[in-house]
């Protein structure tokens, strides 16, 4: 989607959009019309039920010469400060508008004293609504095609297109990650989504290290990979880095989940939806896609970001209920279900993050457990940390962004739960808190002193119905919030 800011309307076809305020008298908004089309559009939208919600949308065919102009009414609710009012317009907008023949969206804000910034959001939520992922659909009716190319933001306050420069760069990191996660298992797998990383950042100055299992094994990377030793696909520890902050300052560490395809292993799951974990490589993603947006964006500071690649399958050679590994911390776990994978590779990666790059503080976001999904549905992630700052600091950033957080407990009860009788922890606990025990078998892979939270975003990676920023299918949730978070609190 092309985005442009402008004083004026532009000449020639388009639909114009007018976003309308609860409290705005209609004929001031639709000033710049004949008299005769106020009416029209005033009575078109009467007989639409179009009571200005925010987000809601009444839509008039006015002459313009010997052609018609699509005017849409937008509402934008009565309170002016509500969270994400911009992001709901935006992506309303294109909602509407996507397939609907036009080419060209022109939304006039003048008179409505819009900062750039919102200005900027606005525009942010039209295009990340509009992302869609059409290569593998041959047969596609055109009438089902996108047909919108442009959005024209105009009357906006000064500095509008200052404000899109970083929109931009997070709304590239998002695509990205949606593609990653909308890719099926036979496309993406360990390797080919070291190459997508490679390909996509390595031109924006983004450092690339791969450990293949080769390497991997010889540095004791057990649990990592007993995960990936009943697949064909071998695994890879990936490791992003982007230097934008001070020599020698200590990085911030984003370690991602990234099982390219979770069947469970020999602790198999069922067949209905199993298709659904093509996307257990969500975390990973994520992450990917956060350094996308910061180095699209040259973030002033220093991040490294670490991808747990394996593929979980069932195999004459895959791990078994009962196998004892030693991770790469030396750490001695019972795998006692297979299926508890995302754990054991996470584990290893955070040991390895932290010997090799002393991180000031460590985020990892992981599809972790079906159990966070049951607990807070599809509304919040969770999020568990030893920190309260850095917990703060995570929620704050995805109340701002919308990929929102809600904060979970751990502690030595539920640590108990994860004791085994022939290693030093097993995989699962209980079925109940299924996503504590998870978080806290993490924790024991974090050193004293680091700074860590662990988001679990299984209910959040991927959306059966479609929201103001995306369309239903991979959120890209994540992207935004490590963006502002590193912005917040991290950049000189
Ligand atoms: N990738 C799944 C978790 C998941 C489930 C994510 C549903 C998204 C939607 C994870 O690897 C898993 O299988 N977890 C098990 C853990 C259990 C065996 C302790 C689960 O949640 O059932
Ligand atoms: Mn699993
Ligand atoms: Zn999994």
């Amino acid at each position: 989607m092309n985005v442009r800011f402008a004083s004026d309307r532009p000449t020639g076809a388009y639909a114009l959009a007018l976003p309308v305020r609860g409290d705005d008298l209609l004929t001031d908004r639709l000033a710049s019309l004949p008299a005769s089309d106020r009416t029209l559009v005033a009575r078109a939208a009467e007989s639409q039920r179009f009571e200005r919600e925010l987000g809601a949308v009444a839509e008039t065919f006015v002459a313009e010469g010997d052609a018609v102009r699509r005017l849409i009414l937008v509402g934008l609710g009565s309170s002016r400060d509500e969270a994400a009012l911009w992001e709901r317009v935006g992506g309303a907008l294109t909602a509407k508008l996507l397939t609907s023949g036009e080419t060209r969206l022109v939304v006039d804000l003048t008179g409505l004293d819009v900062s750039a910034a919102d200005a900027a959001r606005l525009a942010f939520a039209a295009a990340a609504r509009s992302w869609r992922y059409d290569i593998y659909r041959t047969k596609q009716p055109k009438k089902q095609k996108p047909t919108l190319e442009e959005i024209v933001v105009v009357g906006a306050g000064e500095g509008a297109e200052g404000a899109w420069g970083d929109q931009q760069a997070l709304l590239d990191g998002l695509s990205f990650t949606r593609e990653l996660v909308t890719e099926p298992a036979n496309i993406i797998y360990p390797e080919t989504f070291v190459e997508r990383c490679r390909k996509r950042m390595e031109p924006l100055g983004v450092e690339i290290e791969v450990l293949d299992e080769k390497r991997m094994a010889e540095l004791g990377f057990g649990a990592l990979l007993g995960v990936g030793q009943g697949s064909v696909r071998p695994p890879r520890l990936l490791v992003l880095k982007w230097n934008g902050g001070g020599e020698g300052g200590k990085p911030v560490a984003l370690v991602g989940k990234g099982i390219t395809f979770d069947t469970g292993g020999i602790s198999i799951k069922p067949a209905a939806g199993m298709e659904s974990m093509k996307w257990d490589m969500g975390g990973a993603g994520a992450v990917a896609g956060a350094m996308v947006a910061l180095a699209s964006r040259k973030a002033r500071a220093n991040i490294v970001a670490v991808c747990a690649l394996a593929e979980n399958m069932p195999d004459g050679n895959a791990q078994r209920p009962g196998d004892v590994v030693t991770s790469l911390s030396g750490q001695t776990i019972e795998v006692i279900n297979t299926d508890a994978e995302g754990r054991l590779v996470l584990g290893d990666a955070l040991t390895w993050v932290q010997r090799e790059h002393k991180p000031e503080v460590i985020v990892d976001l992981a599809t972790l457990t079906g159990a966070m999904v049951i607990s807070l549905g599809h509304e919040y992630a969770g999020i568990f940390s030893n920190d309260d700052g850095l917990a703060g600091q995570l929620i704050a950033a995805g109340t701002e962004t919308g990929d929102r957080l809600w904060r979970m407990p751990m502690g030595d009860a539920y640590d108990k739960l994860i004791e085994s009788p022939i290693a030093d922890m097993k995989n699962v606990g209980p079925r109940e808190g299924g996503s504590i025990t998870a978080a806290v078998f993490l924790q024991r892979f974090i050193e004293s002193g680091v700074a860590w939270a662990h988001l679990d975003i299984a209910g959040m990676a991927w959306s059966d119905k479609a929201a103001s920023l995306y369309d239903k299918g991979a959120t890209g949730f994540g992207v935004a919030l490590l963006d502002r978070f590193v912005a917040a609190n991290f950049e000189r």
